[in-house]
């Protein structure tokens, strides 16, 4: 299609992530606007659809999905429902870009690359936004000049101010953890080999059922180590930093920045409240760059493979908070269209 006209976008799920999108799409991106929301409860759908008259609301897919007036889909419905919503979209030949997860395991996965291979060409971006962040984006440049030498290590934390109610142990990787995981492949341009987790003491603030905080050791192919913080009820703020050792040098990245003020003799800036302030403008980038590699009819950033690499990253990670031990991460051969 023209790069002058805009790109119309359907919504599938309009709750946090999927009515954030819906406003980028209208209010905050040049070049694309929402044709459809979708959401199961309609009256959610037709909040999201407020933003501007033209947008539709439904409460099925099927509703909208074969309009004419549709180029591309952006799904943001829970990730257990990614597999059958993006088999029925790749069928359909559009750009989609699926939030994380690709889907929740690496089985299901796996049969989304293998869809998206039978047609021939990558249609999916998987929404891991870290990798639009301009300071994960600057490290990343690091690690390929090679101007600090060698990657040796990665020490990562991931904080939360605390979780909604039925986070469970598993989620601490699923949810959080899996940042961590495509951030490291991202970053080092490596699959991981392994994941090791280990359960020290408990916060008081943790729910029934929850071991937090958690301390996650990933060792790359060629030996890069990075362990993991995950400490989902740090009760302070929303907090995301890694710091990457070289032969020559260190590099922090996600500490606190300004504005700091000097007041009532205290000093001290804002600590972001969620990962919505800290990491706002790489949601905008991510979606930019999908919005105008779909008008060149490109799919760039995270692909299907990487959901699927993520996914299996996931499960090790899983297996190895329940017995401790140091678990392979098993992926199958990567397809050449991944290369
Ligand atoms: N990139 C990130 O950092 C990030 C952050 C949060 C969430 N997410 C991902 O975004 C996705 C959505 O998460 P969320 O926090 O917005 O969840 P949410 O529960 O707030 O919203 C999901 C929406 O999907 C709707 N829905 C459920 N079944 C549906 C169906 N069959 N058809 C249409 N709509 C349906 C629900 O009614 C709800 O409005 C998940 O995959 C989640 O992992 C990513």
């Amino acid at each position: 299609m023209s790069t002058d006209t805009n790109l119309r976008v359907i919504i599938i799920g309009a709750g946090r992530m999927g009515a954030d999108h819906v406003e980028r799409l209208t209010r905050r991106i040049a070049g694309a606007e929402v044709a459809a929301v979708v959401d199961i409860d309609l009256a959610r759908a037709q909040r999201a659809a407020e933003l501007a008259p033209s947008i539709v609301a439904a409460s099925d897919i099927d509703q909208v999905v074969n309009r004419e007036d549709v180029d591309a889909v952006v799904l943001a419905t829970p990730g257990f429902l990614h597999e059958e919503a993006l088999l029925q979209l790749l069928e359909r030949d559009l750009p989609i870009l699926c939030e994380k997860p690709l889907t929740p395991d690496s089985g299901s996965s796996w049969k989304i690359v293998e869809a998206e291979q039978r047609k021939g060409r990558k249609q999916i971006q998987v929404g891991f936004m870290r990798r639009f962040d301009a300071d994960y984006q600057h490290l990343r440049g690091l690690f390929e000049s090679g101007e600090l030498g060698q990657p040796l290590m990665l020490h990562c934390a991931h904080r939360n101010p605390d979780t909604p109610p039925g986070f469970t142990n598993e989620m601490l990787i699923h949810d959080s953890v899996v940042h961590e995981f495509d951030a490291i492949r991202f970053l080092t341009g490596e699959e991981i080999k392994s994941v090791q987790v280990r359960l020290g003491r408990c916060t008081r603030h943790a729910p029934a059922g929850q071991h937090d905080p958690q301390h996650v050791l990933i060792e790359t192919e060629s030996g890069v180590l990075a362990d993991v913080e995950i400490f989902v009820n740090a009760q302070f703020g929303y907090q995301v930093t890694t710091e990457a050792v070289f032969e020559k040098g260190i590099v922090n990245i996600g500490g606190d920045t300004g504005p700091y003020a000097r007041t009532a003799g205290r000093w001290g800036g804002k600590v972001a409240q969620s990962f919505i302030d800290r990491f706002g403008a790489a949601f905008d980038a991510e979606v930019k760059s999908w919005v105008d590699a779909a008008k060149r009819g490109e799919i760039h950033g995270p692909t299907a493979w990487d959901g699927y690499a993520a996914a299996a990253c996931c499960e090790a990670g899983v297996a190895a908070q329940k017995n401790g031990e140091r678990v392979a991460v098993c992926l199958r051969p990567k397809p050449e269209m991944y290369r």
